[in-house]
């Protein structure tokens, strides 16, 4: 969970449990620069992070988003070099991830939401002489950017359960790897029941993002414990300058202030550039049209606490969040999710 949520605490707690603990690469130069004090490149703040998060027997990935394009490559580098056991990418298909860096021990597995981008990746790799070492399959329910146009989001073929057939027989036909699936998975019951569906494994946010060990503020933690089923929203126009449904507590602040045409364009971050007419990464559509777009790095990194005092925290969240009444700790969380009560 980017921006700032899924950080080593987060990530060496759910390994420790057993999991395959997660950090979020999205910003995490200015992360570690600001906790350490010391300057570091993106490269170097994924070493860093990683290493920080390994514990013995545990199991530690990092989700890249291709959405970051600037940055993709240095991420994927940084992260094999840490010795990552997964690199989980999506926010746009990712095709030329095993072209980055031999990938040694590294999983590399790719985010998609129907079995035609499955498809499309899985040729792109072969040519590349690779074949997924597992894939996610997130469903319309999730938090963070959603892999749907917005018309299609509430479409009866699009939900979670109706998308994995399809994806499970692509992953099949190209080598029966596993697929996980994600997306308003909640209780242990959820977990089983897309295991007998044929899911190998499910990924999960929300209900993590509410535990103590999450890098989340204080502020985004409480706001995901009062939010109600109604609170939550798809966020469209104004939305995420990567131009994808975008899911959020509507009571977020800069959300508020976006609706409200409030906010001035304000891109002094640069993560999610695109390249202008030369080639240059220097193109954020959230720099010039406060109409359409948020202004998601400032409004993400404050929601973990990196500018709350300068800038407006945006609060995103899975359909799920609305379920959630406290804060627990990992611990709790990963032994009720396995069925064991507590
Ligand atoms: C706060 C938050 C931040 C997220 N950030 C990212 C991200 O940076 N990259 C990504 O691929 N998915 C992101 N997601 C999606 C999750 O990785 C996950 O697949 C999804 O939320 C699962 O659904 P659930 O939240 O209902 O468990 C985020 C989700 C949440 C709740």
């Amino acid at each position: 969970m980017g921006v700032g949520v899924s950080l080593h605490p987060l990530a060496k707690a759910v390994a420790g449990e057993g999991g395959l603990g997660i950090i979020s690469s999205a910003c995490i130069d200015r992360l570690v620069t600001k906790r350490t004090g010391k300057k570091v490149s993106i490269y170097e703040a994924i070493k860093e992070e990683i290493s920080l998060a390994k514990i013995k027997n545990g199991f530690v990935g990092i989700n890249i988003m291709g959405a970051l394009a600037r940055d993709f490559t240095e991420s994927v580098k940084g992260a094999i070099d840490a010795g990552a056991d997964a690199i989980i990418s999506g926010a746009g298909l990712p095709l030329t991830l095993p072209a980055i860096h031999p990938p040694k021990d590294t999983a590399l597995i790719p985010i998609v939401s129907s079995a035609r981008a499955l498809d499309i990746i899985c040729k792109k790799w072969e040519k590349l002489g690779y074949r997924p070492d597992a894939v996610v399959l997130e469903g319309p329910l999730a938090g963070g950017h959603l892999g749907f146009r917005i018309d299609q989001v509430d479409l009866e073929c699009n939900k979670l359960e109706n998308l994995l057939p399809p994806v499970k027989d692509m992953a099949m036909k190209f080598g029966d790897f596993p697929v996980i699936v994600a997306g308003g998975i909640y209780t242990h019951g959820d977990i089983v029941a897309y295991l007998a569906k044929g899911a190998d494994g499910v990924q999960m946010g929300t209900r993590f993002l509410a535990t103590t060990e999450s890098s989340a503020t204080q502020a985004y933690k409480e706001a995901v414990v009062r939010a109600k089923e109604e609170d939550i929203v798809v966020a469209h126009r104004p939305g995420s300058p990567c131009g994808l449904p975008f899911r959020v507590i509507k009571q977020s602040p800069m959300y508020v202030s976006s609706l409200s045409r409030r906010r001035q364009p304000k891109c002094d971050k640069g993560y999610v550039l695109m390249k202008d007419a030369d080639g240059k990464y220097t193109v954020c559509p959230a720099k010039e049209d406060n109409k359409d777009y948020f202004c998601i790095c400032n409004g993400l990194l404050s929601s973990s606490g990196y500018n709350s005092n300068e800038e407006e925290p945006l609060y995103t969240v899975g359909t799920n969040a609305s379920r959630i009444d406290k804060i627990l700790s990992v611990k709790v969380l990963m032994h009720e999710l396995s069925g064991l009560g507590y």
